[in-house]
């Protein structure tokens, strides 16, 4: 039996390479004026110039993005948005600069702070600025969910802000936007794509659309990630990478992320792993664990990736990620055997719920004591 399910995509998505050429007619489609969107290690980038040069010389830039965006970061920029008049915000950069600004493009119209929809609970209503999306790396997605992973660093809660009024009205992929983004960020972003293309697929929420998503996204990412990772000027395999990205994206916005996710954020919330990084950690463990519950549908997913089933799916995986650099034992992170308990209690955020086999506390105790 399938899932009753729901799908919904209203972002106009425009790919290719060369396309950001666009972006000064889609933003006279919204009257300008413009308020330029990024984060401080990309400000000073001949992609950003670019950018600024396209939209016209006296467009006023936010360049205070910085990863793991806060709910005051949030408050700054729509505070920019409303000083400046804007009816549109263009955001550039990877899922921090996106999500910043899909938020902010929310409140700007709002009362209050960014605090009271995040961790205060408040509902966003449907007001928002449109926002075009660009993105700088291949990984998040967020150019196509309506989804705002922000930090409140005062009352300790990181966590995703999700409202359909969150959706960029504009997803701009130009793939040579990617081509200046360093190795170690092409590794975790890429392997950020490939945890969402599979747990959009195994989330117990799947549906068939997001299938057909998740299925092309696990191709590209096989046949892309390790040539660009060989060669970052390689903009054929670019071009695949952000494909792959998007379709990720388009791939688990509707069915959600499942126990790699939920295990991912307190690597990143305590030991400061990149999000991609934190993904890959555990991503190989978790196709060895659902692998036997997943049956025809999982041999379906590791003929994605030319594989013959799961158990060779999580070997290619390990080799993938050792090769790309990225760690692969909780040792290379500074978890120790003490650390299991605390560690396995901060992992059961609710996206667990959506792991196809159930995870008790003690199966993933005993994942993470095999990966010390
Ligand atoms: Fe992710």
């Amino acid at each position: 039996m399938i899932n009753a399910w729901r799908y919904r995509q209203p972002t106009e998505i425009i790919f290719g390479r060369g396309e950001r050429a666009q972006l000064p007619d889609l933003v006279a489609r919204f009257d300008g004026p413009a308020v330029l969107v990024t984060d401080r290690a990309l400000a000073d980038l001949p992609i950003i110039a670019d950018l600024r040069e396209r939209l016209g010389e006296g467009v006023p830039i936010f360049a205070e993005v910085e990863p793991n965006p806060t709910v005051s970061m949030v408050d700054a920029l729509a505070e920019v948005l409303r000083a400046n008049g804007a009816t549109v915000a263009v955001a550039a950069g990877g899922g921090s600069s996106l999500d910043c600004a899909k938020a902010a493009c929310s409140v700007a119209l709002q009362d209050g702070s960014a605090r009271g929809y995040h961790s205060e609970g408040a509902a966003l209503d449907a007001r928002h600025l449109p926002l075009i999306a660009l993105p700088t790396t291949a990984g998040t997605g967020s150019e196509v969910t309506p989804i705002a992973v922000l930090d409140d660093p005062e009352k300790g809660v990181k966590a995703p802000l999700v409202h359909d009024n969150l959706f960029p009205t504009v997803a701009l992929v130009d793939p040579e936007l990617t081509v200046s983004m360093p190795r170690p960020v092409t590794a975790s972003t890429g392997f950020d794509a490939l945890a969402h293309a599979i747990e959009g697929y195994w989330s117990r929420n799947h549906q068939p659309m997001c299938d057909l998503f998740a299925l092309e996204a696990v191709r590209l990412v096989f046949r892309h990630l390790e040539r660009v990772l060989a060669d970052g000027a390689d903009l054929e395999a670019r071009e695949g990478m952000s494909m792959a990205a998007l379709l990720g994206g388009l791939a688990f916005q509707a069915p959600k992320n499942a126990a790699v996710h939920a295990c991912s954020f307190p690597f990143s919330a305590t030991y400061h792993l990149p999000h991609g990084t934190a993904c890959a950690l555990t991503l190989d463990h978790f196709i060895r664990f659902n692998g036997p519950d997943l049956g025809e549908r999982g041999r379906a997913l590791a003929r994605a990736a030319g594989c013959a089933d799961m158990v060779q799916l999580a070997d290619e995986v390990a080799r993938m990620k050792a090769e790309a650099g990225l760690p692969t034992t909780l040792g290379e992170v500074g978890v120790t055997a003490e650390d299991i308990d605390a560690l396995v209690e901060a992992s059961f955020h609710p996206l667990m719920d959506n792991n196809p086999r159930e995870v008790t506390p003690a199966a993933l105790a005993g994942i993470y004591r095999n990966m010390l």
